[in-house]
């Protein structure tokens, strides 16, 4: 396929996160990489919203796409589309060959030993409660106990509670401070002999956070006790090595990771995943069916039940190239430039305050305005073709700890750039002229 993108490869020593540089062409130059140019790439970020052209802050609920994975899509529906693993004619075998070499992509992207430790899913969501269903459970008795933190997603805790209430086991959750991080004291006590699991996010998606998660993972092993790490957030904004990490599952989402949406990845560690038997049962994840009894198939067909998201697998592999040509060592410092310039364009307003304050954080801000309603600034600064996120951002719990009701929440990806952050400083200024603030 002639779609992996043309992108600069040349990539200077210099990484350390500051100040972004006054005009982005500066920033080129200290990464070796153009983002101006990169900008480009994403047809959906060229048009205009309200008269205005659009900037895309809502990075943490998903992320656009360039122009070749939208490509690869439509050349793999318009060349090569068949169902995969069945036929043994040409184009069957061209799909199988594509959705495969994206497992490999994956395997690459996340360091994981083998290609057999990486299913295909739905989602974060779904490689979650594939954990649940598939490990916890049979697994779970009453008194045994899952720990969470209190900075969950959604999916990073119904999928727990509900295989609480099916076993009598119970969920404890890690506390955390002000800032907006693990109290690791809390998180220490409450990892005991009856913990079975913890289960952890490596970013909040609705503060910022990055956790310590390679201390978390050690604690917990040295009680013997897997881990799984959410990584819907950080598997775009951060170098994933699950074998460095030690993690024993990972949770990611393409569309988060400029690729489409509908497809994810569960990572677990081999021993794990053999000794796990699946929670969907139907095709091609079997190796023998009869009505007496079936014979699963082998690692990781036998969590894949039934017709994958085959374009959309290949779209991911497309995305992972796309990101790898980048390298995520240039997306962390230039992300870190922008949470800087928006932290400090941002923190002067008046009546805004930030939720999450982390010191290890990605370019993800919540905050809430004294003058107005988070929708009621998401509203206004859509006038405005700005587009942010308010709500509770699937992370109802976060919410109640820092006692606001929903936030306002602009999440930045390597594409947006200074000008972006200006125009929400101007949008949220507004907001305030409109409220009767300054
Ligand atoms: C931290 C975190 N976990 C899990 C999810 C769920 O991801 P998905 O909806 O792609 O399954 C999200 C999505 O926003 C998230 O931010």
């Amino acid at each position: 396929m002639p779609l992996a993108p043309s992108l600069p490869h040349t990539l200077a020593a210099d990484s350390s996160p500051s100040a972004l540089p006054s005009t982005d062409k500066a920033a080129q130059t200290a990464s070796g990489v153009d983002w101006d140019t990169l900008r480009q790439d994403f047809p959906v970020l060229s048009q205009l919203i309200h008269g205005q052209p659009l900037v895309y802050l809502d990075n943490a609920a998903t992320s656009q796409k360039p122009n070749a994975v939208i490509e690869s899509i439509d050349h793999y529906y318009r060349e090569d589309n068949a169902n995969v693993h069945r036929g043994v004619y040409t184009l069957s075998e061209r799909a199988t060959q594509a959705y495969e070499a994206t497992r490999d992509k994956v395997r690459g992207f996340l360091n994981a030993a083998e290609r057999e430790e990486i299913v295909f899913v739905r989602g974060t969501t779904e490689a979650i409660n594939l954990v649940a269903q598939s490990f916890a459970r049979p697994r779970l008795k009453p008194g045994d106990e899952i720990l969470i933190s209190a900075m969950e997603h959604h999916s990073n805790i119904v999928p727990w509670q509900m295989v609480c209430e099916q076993t009598g086991a119970q969920l404890k959750v890690a506390a955390i401070n002000d800032n907006a991080e693990i109290v690791l004291d809390d998180y220490r006590k409450l990892l005991n002999k009856n913990t079975r699991l913890v289960a952890i996010t490596h970013i909040s998606n609705a503060l910022g956070s990055i956790n310590p998660v390679q201390e978390m993972i050690a604690l917990a092993h040295q009680q013997s006790i897997p881990v799984l790490l959410d990584g819907a957030q950080a598997a775009p904004h951060l170098a994933v090595d699950v074998q460095a990490l030690d993690c024993d599952f990972y949770a990611l989402s393409s569309h988060k990771i400029y690729g489409p949406t509908g497809v994810g990845v569960l990572y677990g560690k081999r021993s794990w995943l053999d000794a796990m038997e699946p929670y969907q049962g139907g095709g091609d994840m079997i190796s023998r069916v009869t009505f007496e009894k079936t014979e699963y198939n082998v690692l990781p067909y036998k969590f894949e039940a039934g017709t994958p998201h085959i374009a959309g697998v290949v779209g991911f592999g497309t995305a992972l190239d796309y990101v790898s040509g980048i390298g995520l060592e240039n997306i962390v410092v230039r992300e870190q430039q922008l949470l800087q310039y928006a932290t400090q364009a941002l923190l002067p307003l008046e009546g805004l305050r930030i939720i999450g304050t982390a010191k290890d954080k990605a370019s993800i801000i919540s905050f809430v305005l004294e003058a107005a309603h988070p929708h009621d600034i998401s509203t206004i600064l859509d006038q405005q073709g700005v587009a942010i996120r308010a709500g509770h951002h699937c992370a109802m719990p976060v919410m109640e700890r820092f006692k606001v009701p929903a936030t306002a929440r602009a999440s930045l990806a390597f594409y947006n750039n200074k000008d972006d952050i200006d125009r929400l400083v101007e949008g949220i200024k507004e907001v305030n002229r409109i409220f009767g603030g300054a």
